[in-house]
């Protein structure tokens, strides 16, 4: 079936073929590739927010809580400006309000928090345990479902570090009576420096992951798709005006002399006006162009000489007609005959003549 094709269609079929294939195979491999990237970067942007949030739970911890500490000892009234946590979420909702974060969730999921919203869940305190069974481990992300959405993580172990947090959340004698007073004493103290306590965790809807990932591909394959088909476009505009066409004539030709004798009038046509400009050509196309030009004119040479020839056979063959007939009528038994009465009427006269 193929066979019967032209050579462009043929070209562009199969150039067609190979680009689908390609796209196929590097679609998928770029895919991949980009979901990755997106899950990287993503995840790379949550560990930055998280070290930012730890940044500011330690200056309101350095820098604020000093200065409010005697009003957090004596005033019942509980002050939230004095809690580095407070502080931290209240620069990440400030955060939020930027179009770029304002799908990032952030938790500290904690194991026994002081405030109950906080306590870690069931896929958390998974995450907590794997980061306190694996000391090295620096951060941890991937996808989990939650009320009916697809949501991308990115995970850091939490430990206190710094023994100044410790006087609010180790024994409760040594806690604000404030802080008291609004979460009670019954969670969210007993925590020991340096131990894994919790996980900061950031949460973001898995189709943002996908959204930028998916960006990416459109244009990846858009521009492959353009240079792909510019590229056949190309091809097929080169073989058409750089071997299809120059080939015409000399298929036209081969078809003329296989067929039927060339005149002199074809014969220059094709030398001249058709073959011309192809064998002007430096390329081997211009090189078979030549031949043909050269064949053209010794296939008409030889037709005229062969044509001279069946003349001169011509001649030859009337007069050796003509003598053997005069040979027959020679040799027939009539002509011997009368060639016979005709000695005898000689002799006779000759014979007369004498007497
Ligand atoms: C003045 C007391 C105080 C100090 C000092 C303090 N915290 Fe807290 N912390 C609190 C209170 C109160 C909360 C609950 C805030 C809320 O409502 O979410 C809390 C919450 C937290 C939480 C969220 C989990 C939970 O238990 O609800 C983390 C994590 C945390 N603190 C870490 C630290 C770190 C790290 C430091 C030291 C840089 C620190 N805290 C210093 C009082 C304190």
């Amino acid at each position: 079936m193929l066979g019967n094709l032209k050579l462009a269609t043929k070209f562009t079929l199969f150039l067609g073929l190979v680009f689908i294939i390609a796209i196929l195979i590097s679609g998928f491999a770029l895919s991949k590739a980009l979901e990755q990237k997106a899950k990287d970067e993503i995840s790379y942007r949550g560990q930055i927010l998280i070290q930012m949030i730890n940044s500011v739970r330690n200056y309101t911890d350095v820098r604020v809580a000093p200065l409010l500490e005697s009003d957090l000892k004596t005033d019942n009234h509980f002050i939230p400006e004095a809690i580095p946590t407070f502080a931290a979420r209240q620069v990440f909702e400030n955060l939020r309000q930027n179009k770029e974060y304002i799908n990032f969730f952030y938790k500290d999921a904690t194991l026994n928090p002081t405030n109950l919203a906080d306590k870690a869940d069931d896929f958390e305190t998974d995450v907590i345990e794997s980061f306190q069974n694996q000391p090295d481990l620096s951060s941890l992300s991937g996808f989990r479902t939650m009320f009916g959405e697809q949501l991308f993580y990115s995970a850091k172990p939490f430990s206190i570090t710094n023994s100044s947090c410790l006087q609010c959340h180790s024994d409760p004698a040594r806690a604000p009576k404030s802080q008291l007073a609004t979460y009670g004493r019954d969670h969210g103290y007993g925590w020991k420096l340096n131990e894994i306590l919790g996980t900061q965790i950031i949460y973001i809807p898995a189709s943002q992951v996908y959204a930028s990932a998916h960006q990416a591909f459109s244009l990846f394959i858009g521009i492959f798709i353009a240079v792909f088909t510019l590229v056949i476009l190309l091809i097929n505009y080169l073989l058409k005006w750089n071997v299809i066409q120059p080939i015409k004539p000399m298929a036209q030709l081969a078809q003329k002399l296989s067929t039927d004798t060339i005149n002199s009038v074809e014969a220059e046509e094709f030398e001249r006006k058709s073959l011309g400009a192809i064998a002007k050509r430096t390329d081997e196309l211009g090189q078979l162009g030549r031949v043909f030009q050269r064949m053209v004119r010794e296939v008409y040479a030889r037709e005229q000489r062969l044509k001279q020839q069946v003349q001169a056979l011509r001649i030859e063959i009337d007069q050796a007609k003509k003598a053997r007939q005069v040979e027959e009528i020679a040799d027939s038994e009539y002509f011997q005959k009368l060639r016979q009465n005709a000695q005898e009427l000689r002799n006779k006269w000759s014979d007369e003549s004498k007497n």
